[in-house]
């Protein structure tokens, strides 16, 4: 689990002509979401940034949910959860910096555990990974002897160390009837996010118990919103994360991982639409499609937000905070992720609701 501290306050960089001749063939790509005047800010960072990630022998794994500056100057690699795991699992960079949370940082080391995995705030953590424990997981399975236990990737190494396989908002119903198809199970214990859970439920026939976990920034979001949000946008259309509630899925158009709905965009071109996630995923699926209107209604994740450029920069020069992992949790961490990884899935995971999003139990800490 991240510790918690503040991070201390670097000395601003100025912009110098060398900055200038650094950065200026990147400005472009960020100019539709920076003003000039704020680029000046961020660009001696990004061109410090990029020196030291080549002395270094470096990798940025940026997450969907960075700010644009980070995810589109600095990040080697952007996506959604699945596709950094892969990445991070591919690399041979010695040197990995997670430009996400913390349990993404884990799920790097876990797989790579010979490179220095970086996290530039170690208080980038995740609601949904601090729901639930190892411990709890072990009750569980002691509750439900031989269910198979599927984890959500957000979830701490330990939890995922008590699992038969992870899984992403990607491929969450594939995961799960793979996994209960491969133990002739007509249940499983899926892990911790009860909404996420709920709208796996709502795809296959098979019974679901779950854990009261929820997803801050996407637990906001309510059916109302989505009703609003059409009212005053006709001919809107809208787009989900699965972490949303049901009620959320079924008034939207599609429902989706950030990379499915970043590809949604980029295959369907909508004239207007609207992201119901994090708010920087619209700012960077709008800089790649400038003829799409975006409708902007979204709700923060603080802890995306604690990453910036001063502390990707910080995390390079003084390579911390360096993300570690017990060898035993890690070896049992790793089967349940590389197993996923393994899955031959033709597609993505679509959340488009046959019937009612339905659990059997929604089970909590006593
Ligand atoms: P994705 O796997 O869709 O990128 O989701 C990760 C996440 O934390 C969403 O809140
Ligand atoms: Fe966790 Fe939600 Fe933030 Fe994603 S958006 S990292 S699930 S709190």
């Amino acid at each position: 689990m991240p510790a918690f501290g503040q991070e201390p306050a670097a000395p601003a960089l100025p912009y110098t002509q060398a900055v200038k001749e650094a950065t200026d063939h990147l400005y472009p790509r960020v100019a539709g979401a920076i003003p000039e005047a704020e680029w000046k800010l961020h660009a001696p960072y990004i061109a410090a940034i990029n020196e030291l990630k080549k002395k270094r022998g470096a990798v940025i794994l940026a997450h969907n949910y960075m700010t644009p500056e980070i995810f589109r100057c600095v990040g080697d690699f952007a996506g959604d959860s699945l596709q950094l795991a892969k990445e991070a699992a591919k690399t041979d960079a010695k040197v990995i910096v997670q430009a996400g949370v913390h349990f993404m940082a884990e799920t790097s080391k876990i797989l790579c555990p010979d490179k220095t995995v970086l996290i530039p705030d170690l208080r980038a953590g995740c609601s949904l990974a601090a729901s639930i424990t190892a411990a709890d997981v072990r009750l569980l399975k002691q509750k439900y002897p031989g269910v198979p236990v599927v984890t959500y990737v957000n979830t701490s190494a330990a939890v995922k160390a008590e699992s038969d396989i992870c899984c992403t908002s990607s491929n969450a119903v594939e995961v799960v009837e793979h996994i209960c198809a491969e133990r002739g199970s007509d249940a499983v214990i899926f892990l911790p996010d009860q909404y996420l859970a709920r709208n796996v439920a709502a795809m296959t026939d098979i019974r679901v118990i779950t854990w009261a976990g929820a997803c801050e920034v996407h637990e906001r979001f309510t059916a109302e919103d989505i009703r609003e949000i059409r009212e005053a946008h006709p001919g809107v259309v809208v787009l989900a994360h699965p972490e949303c509630p049901p009620d959320v899925l079924a008034e939207a158009d599609f429902a989706g991982s950030t990379s499915g709905m970043s590809d949604y965009v980029k295959e369907n071109q909508p004239k207007n639409v609207v992201l119901i996630t994090e708010c920087s995923m619209s700012d960077n699926v709008a800089l790649e499609n400038p003829d799409v209107t975006f409708v902007r209604p979204c709700n923060l994740c603080p802890h995306m937000k604690r990453i910036t450029l001063q502390g990707i920069l910080r995390s390079l020069e003084t390579m911390t905070h360096e993300v570690t992992v017990d060898p035993e949790v890690a070896a049992r961490a790793r089967r349940a992720i590389e197993r996923m990884i393994a899955l031959p899935l033709k597609r993505r995971s679509m959340y488009r609701h046959q019937h009612a999003p339905e659990v059997s139990a929604i089970e909590a800490r006593v």
